[in-house]
């Protein structure tokens, strides 16, 4: 199976056929709608721009789960190996959520974490002023948010051992462990300050230093990186306050960098600001290097989102700016990602709007508030429309 299905990718590119491999993984729910949207704008991205992509599919997450009984194979693991980049919907859903079972779909995202060590997930929110209104925030509060979100991704609770349940004479119990060493603390940090070079050069580090030793390491080492950019300012918050202030003065943030467990809850957090969950990118990156850059993995920040699964409802922007992140960090296509997140800005700008992004309003009531309704499918038409009319 692997080898038939991997085959055709090398040989396109040993062939010329294709300028780069991208593994596609739409997983349950929502994803593989969305994913068929920002492989559309991709390949649309490629004819605009003189490259051409291989696609491959494999499963992972509940599908993978139904087909062989794992949340994925490592014979798919080891075609995503051969990819340039990944390109993830959403895994999980209620079919597969039982606390007792051993294979879970979020165990998929935990192999290509580790497999490939993305330990830094980038998740950028920018605020699109047409969106204001589908923002729970104040319109004055959300000038100028502009904000990236470095979480790290492979260490901390999410891995630390021990962790299980157990039984003993006075009751269950069940333990965590947050682990974090120097070097994991000091490369997510050193990508943060780089980010914020290319940016407004001020990082807000998030910890818990009152209270956890791993934050106070994390305190010392981002620090400690810190003197090597004297041009970016540093603060340190604790996590409690911060997400006080992220719902309350948001345009403070430029880049924030957290472990693992703070940036999963506050990046959902800051999603808010931007109006939906659905508008949200991800980027997933590590050590391991491509032709044109950094391997990665990317995906939108929503969920599977079950009950709007296959009709035609999901909002595709979050997975098709992440596809713009991937042209931009793993394919070296910075001038097409541009593009991309250009006919994004258009097509909001023009009142075009999923569901997600127009609660409670039909079709006729959204043309009295000033946009047009769209299905999955019509907001990914409008979006390569413009990509192609673009100058
Ligand atoms: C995310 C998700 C995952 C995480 C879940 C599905 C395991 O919430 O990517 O933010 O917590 O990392
Ligand atoms: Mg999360």
């Amino acid at each position: 199976m692997s080898e038939t299905l991997a085959a055709p990718l090398s040989s396109a590119l040993r062939d010329g056929a294709a300028d780069h491999l991208i593994v596609t993984i739409p997983g349950d729910g929502v994803g593989p709608d969305v994913v068929a949207a920002a492989r559309r704008v991709l390949d649309a991205a490629g004819s605009k721009f003189g490259f051409k992509l291989a696609w491959c599919e494999i499963l992972a997450g509940g599908c993978a789960i139904d087909a062989y009984g794992v949340a994925v194979r490592e014979e798919d693991l080891q075609i995503a190996d051969t990819a340039d980049a990944l390109l993830l919907g959403a895994v999980g859903g209620p079919k597969w959520d039982n606390p007792n079972g051993s294979v879970r779909p979020e165990q998929a995202l935990f192999a290509f974490r580790t497999r490939y060590e993305l330990f830094a997930n980038l998740r950028p929110v920018t605020i699109y002023p047409e969106l204001a209104d589908a923002s729970p925030l104040k319109a004055e509060r959300l000038k100028g948010v502009d904000m990236l979100m470095v979480r790290e991704l492979t260490g901390g609770l999410y891995f630390g051992k021990p962790s299980g349940e157990e039984v003993t004479p006075t009751g269950r119990r069940a333990v965590d462990t947050l682990p974090y060493h120097e070097d994991e603390i000091h490369r997510v940090a050193v990508i943060a300050f780089e980010l914020a070079r290319t940016r407004r050069k001020s990082v807000t580090s998030v910890d818990k230093a009152n209270v956890l030793s791993t934050s106070r390491l994390w305190r010392k080492v981002v620090t400690e990186v810190g003197a090597d950019y004297p041009d970016v300012k540093l603060e340190h918050r604790l996590v409690d306050s911060t997400a006080m202030l992220l719902a309350t003065w948001p345009a403070t943030f430029d880049v924030v960098v957290t472990e693992n467990l703070f940036g999963d809850i506050l990046s959902d957090e800051a999603a808010v600001l931007a109006g939906s969950l659905g508008m949200l990118p991800s980027a997933s990156l590590g050590a391991r290097r491509t032709a044109h850059g950094t391997f990665g993995l990317y995906e939108p920040i929503h969920g599977s989102a079950p009950d709007i699964a296959g009709k035609n409802l999901a909002n595709p922007i979050g997975t098709i700016l992440s596809a713009a992140m991937m042209l931009r960090e793993s394919l070296g296509r910075a001038d097409a990602a541009a593009a991309v997140e250009q006919a994004v800005a258009n097509t909001i700008r023009m009142g075009v709007r999923t569901a997600d992004l127009a609660p409670g309003l039909d079709a006729a009531g959204a043309r009295t508030a000033g946009f047009t309704l769209a299905g999955t499918r019509e907001a990914t038409d409008a979006i390569v429309e413009q990509l192609l009319s673009l100058k």
